[in-house]
C-alpha cells in the first residue's frame, strides 16, 4: 500500500511513538539497519532551498544502504520550463521508490502525492506544514525529557509563517498535560486558524505574550524560530521584526536548570552563539536526531509499500 506523509496528523500517536522507538533502535545499533534499503532509491525534489532537511534525507537513505537522486532547486529542474508538479511526480515515480519534496506553495506535496505511484513525504510546503521536522522535534524532546507529555513549551519568534511551529503544535495537541506559551511580536502571532482548529478545538491551555523574559521561568522547552524572510511581502517589515528576540545567557538567568532549547535551524540572530555551549542548548543534537527519524520513517513507508 502506498502511504504518504503530507501532514503530521497523517500519523496516529501510536505510529509516531513506533517511529520514535524505531529511531532509538537505529541509534543503538545502526549496523543492524545499514542494508535495510539496499536497492531502494530516494528522490529529493526540492523547489525551495534547504540544508538540513535535504541532506538529512539523503544521509538517512545512504545509511540504510539505499541511493539518492534529485534536484536541490527549481531552476535546475523542468519546473523552470513550465512542467507541473503533477507531471514531475509521475515522471519521478518511474525512477525512484520514495519522494521527499519541498515546495514554496502550500499543498504542492499533496498534488504530487495524488499523481505519484510511490510514497511522497512533505519536506516543507510554504508556511503550512513540515511533518518530518516535527518528528525530529518529538524525538529530541523524548530523548531529552524521557516523555512526550506533561510539559510547558514556549514557541518564540515568527509564529505566523513558521511552518515547523504549526506542525509541532498540531502534533503536541494530541498528547496530555501540554501547556503552550506563544511569544511573538504582534505582527507575527500564531494564525487564528491554528488557534481555533487546534488549540481551542483540543482544549490546550495557552497564553500569548510579547515578552520572553517574563515567561522564561515557567518553560520546560523553549522552541526558538527564525523570522521567515522569504514569506514577507515587504523588506521594511522584515528588517523591523527580524531581531525581535535574541536569546542570550542573560535572558536564561531565570530559566529552569533542565530547560531544553530547540531551534529547527537555520539560525540567523535569534540565538546568540554564547548559548551554544550551555548544556541546555539542544539544537545541534536535534539535527542529528533528524537523520535518525527520517531513517525510521523511510524504512517504515518502504516496508509498507512492499506489502
Ligand atoms: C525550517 C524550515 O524549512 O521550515 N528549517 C528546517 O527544515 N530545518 C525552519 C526555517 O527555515 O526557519
Amino acid at each position: 500500500m502506498v502511504r504518504n506523509i503530507l501532514d503530521v496528523v497523517d500519523l496516529s500517536v501510536e505510529e509516531i511513538n513506533d517511529l520514535i522507538k524505531l529511531a532509538c533502535d537505529i541509534i543503538n545499533d545502526p549496523k543492524a539497519y545499514s542494508e535495510k534499503c539496499r536497492g531502494k532509491k530516494l528522490a529529493t525534489l526540492f523547489f525551495e532551498p534547504s540544508t538540513r532537511t535535504r541532506l538529512s534525507f539523503e544521509a538517512a537513505m545512504y545509511e540504510l544502504g539505499g541511493s539518492v537522486l534529485g534536484f536541490s532547486e527549481a531552476q535546475s529542474s523542468s519546473a523552470s520550463k513550465g512542467e507541473s508538479v503533477a507531471d514531475t511526480a509521475r515522471v519521478v515515480s518511474c525512477y525512484a521508490d520514495i519522494i521527499a519534496m519541498r515546495h514554496p506553495k502550500e499543498g504542492a506535496p499533496r498534488v504530487a502525492a495524488d499523481n505519484a505511484s510511490i510514497p511522497v513525504i512533505n519536506a516543507g510546503d510554504g508556511g503550512h506544514n513540515h511533518p518530518t521536522q516535527t518528528l525530529t522535534d518529538l524525538l529530541t524532546i523524548y530523548r531529552e525529557k524521557g516523555r512526550l507529555n506533561d510539559f510547558t513549551i514556549g514557541f518564540c519568534g515568527d509564529l505566523k509563517f513558521g511552518r515547523t511551529v504549526h506542525s509541532l503544535i498540531n502534533a503536541l495537541s494530541r498528547y496530555t498535560g501540554i501547556k503552550i506559551v506563544l511569544i511573538s511580536p504582534e505582527e507575527l502571532k500564531l494564525p487564528s486558524y491554528v488557534k481555533k482548529d487546534v488549540l481551542m478545538a483540543k482544549g490546550i491551555p495557552y497564553v500569548q505574550t510579547t515578552d520572553l523574559e517574563s515567561v522564561m521561568p515557567e518553560l520546560d522547552i523553549l522552541y526558538m524560530t527564525r523570522v521567515q524572510k522569504e514569506r514577507f511581502f515587504n523588506e521594511e517589515d522584515y528588517l523591523r521584526l527580524k531581531d525581535s528576540y535574541i536569546l542570550n545567557m542573560k535572558k536564561l538567568e531565570n530559566a529552569k536548570k533542565d530547560l531544553c532549547i530547540l531551534h529547527p535551524l537555520p539560525r540567523v540572530n535569534e540565538i546568540s552563539r554564547e548559548v551554544d555551549n550551555d548544556p541546555r542548548a539542544c539544537y545541534f543534537k536535534q539535527v542529528l536526531n533528524g537523520k535518525y527519524i527520517r531513517m525510521a520513517l523511510m524504512l517504515t513507508l518502504l516496508e509498507e509499500a512492499a506489502r
